[in-house]
């Protein structure tokens, strides 16, 4: 299989992040003799220091014709100052904008191994396994905003609107995929509150009828944080707005014990986006401390769901549980009384661990 592949590095810890997944995509292209052709280009404050601009057009028509698009992570104190256009962070918006992705998937799961990390008791964290599907091309990251000064006083305002179309392209995603996995289904929001809301609430609700297999559950967007953390098994899949959907993604990474473990995929009209959900973590940068996990589950994601490859997406998901079973952990994942590993290590380590998986692979019950 040839496949042409962007990774878009970007700021901080993204590229350290994504040289542990071109590592694996480069070790499978070897292994399973696929020709993927890798090509670097800048975005973020990489980008703005380099072009002047967080996403320079070479970037997104390269990324416009590739076959999958990988990024790492964007924006860094450095160009805090700069106004919301024109940051590290508008550049990830305009590629999302620009590729026309509208679906971010973000499955949150426990990893067995790293059970005793979740700062929940092992009752409430149970099996946890759910996805979340995050809206990404519309909402309050989109509406209109602005600024005025009246009367010396300034004021500035983002604005939430969603349309039936956009809602119902997001929710039909989100209903087949609870039909693939448990058939559960619960759409958040705060239509005790927004009209955005209400509409969601009320469209999603009119599609429930096309999809009856699937259980549909409503809920406020306030008290899905709390059940997330209280009784977070019984979510499956979780659909929301792009606002509502990056809050409760980072409040779910956090359940399994660190955001540096949790992928994501992102389709639409284009080429797919890949991306672990974490920034660019500036106080790590410079110690080799990241966690390269979400970035390598970001990889198989994209082994899986772009390249329809999942074989290999589940060699590198054993090796890498094996890495973990051995007691590797990068610092954040690190339990009391176990040595951490710098990121590298690790990487290198499931490097290793894909090359013996593949030549004991009858033993690990694993078949080529
Ligand atoms: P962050 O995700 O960078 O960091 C939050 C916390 O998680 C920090 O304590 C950090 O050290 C830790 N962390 C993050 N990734 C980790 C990893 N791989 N391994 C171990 N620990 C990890 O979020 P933030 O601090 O709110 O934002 C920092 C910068 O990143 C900001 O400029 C923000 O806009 C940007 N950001 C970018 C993206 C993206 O590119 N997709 C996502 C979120 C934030
Ligand atoms: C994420 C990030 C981005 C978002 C920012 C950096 C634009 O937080 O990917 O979760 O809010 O979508
Ligand atoms: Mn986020």
């Amino acid at each position: 299989m040839k496949k042409n592949i962007v990774l878009l590095p970007g700021d901080g810890i993204g590229p350290e992040v994504t040289r542990a997944a071109a590592t694996v995509l480069r070790e499978c292209g070897q292994e399973f003799t696929h020709q993927f052709e890798i090509h670097e280009y800048l975005i973020g404050g990489a980008a703005i220091d380099t072009t002047g601009t967080p996403l320079p057009n070479e970037t997104l028509d390269a990324c416009r014709k590739a076959d999958a698009v990988f990024l790492g992570a964007v924006g860094g104190a450095k160009w805090d100052s700069l106004p919301v256009g024109k940051r590290p962070e508008s550049g990830l918006l305009a590629l999302r904008q620009g590729l026309g992705l509208y679906v971010n998937v973000r499955p949150v799961k426990v990893w067995e191994p790293l059970r005793g990390i979740s700062p929940l008791k092992p009752e409430r964290l149970g099996d946890l396994d759910l996805e979340i599907v995050r809206e990404l091309a519309g909402g309050m990251y989109f509406g209109e905003r602005g600024n005025s000064t009246e009367q010396g006083r300034e004021r500035s305002w983002d604005t939430e609107s969603y349309s039936t179309p956009e809602i119902e392209r997001i929710a039909t995603f989100a209903f087949s995929r609870a039909e693939a996995r448990s058939r559960r289904l619960c759409s958040v929001d705060k239509a005790n509150v927004l009209a955005s809301s209400q509409l969601w609430r009320r469209t999603v609700s009119a599609m429930g009828t096309v999809y009856p297999y699937v259980k549909l559950e409503h809920m406020y967007v306030d008290n899905a944080a709390m059940q997330l953390t209280l009784r977070p098994t019984q979510f499956d899949v979780i659909l929301s707005t792009n606002m509502f959907g990056d809050i409760l993604s980072d409040a779910a990474a956090a359940l399994v014990g660190s955001i540096g473990l949790i992928p994501s995929a992102s389709f639409g009209t284009s080429a797919s986006l890949f991306e672990p959900i974490h920034g660019s973590a500036p106080s790590l940068v410079g110690t080799d401390s990241a966690n390269p996990i979400g970035s390598v589950l970001s990889a198989t994601m994209m082994l899986r769901d772009a390249f329809g490859l999942s074989l290999e997406a589940e060699w590198v998901e054993q090796s890498l549980l094996r890495v973990l079973g051995a007691g590797y952990r990068t610092a954040d994942i690190a339990q009391p009384g176990v040595r951490a590993v710098g990121g590298s290590v690790f990487t290198e380590t499931l490097r290793e661990e894909m090359l013996r998986t593949l030549e004991h692979a009858e033993r690990y019950g694993w078949g080529v």
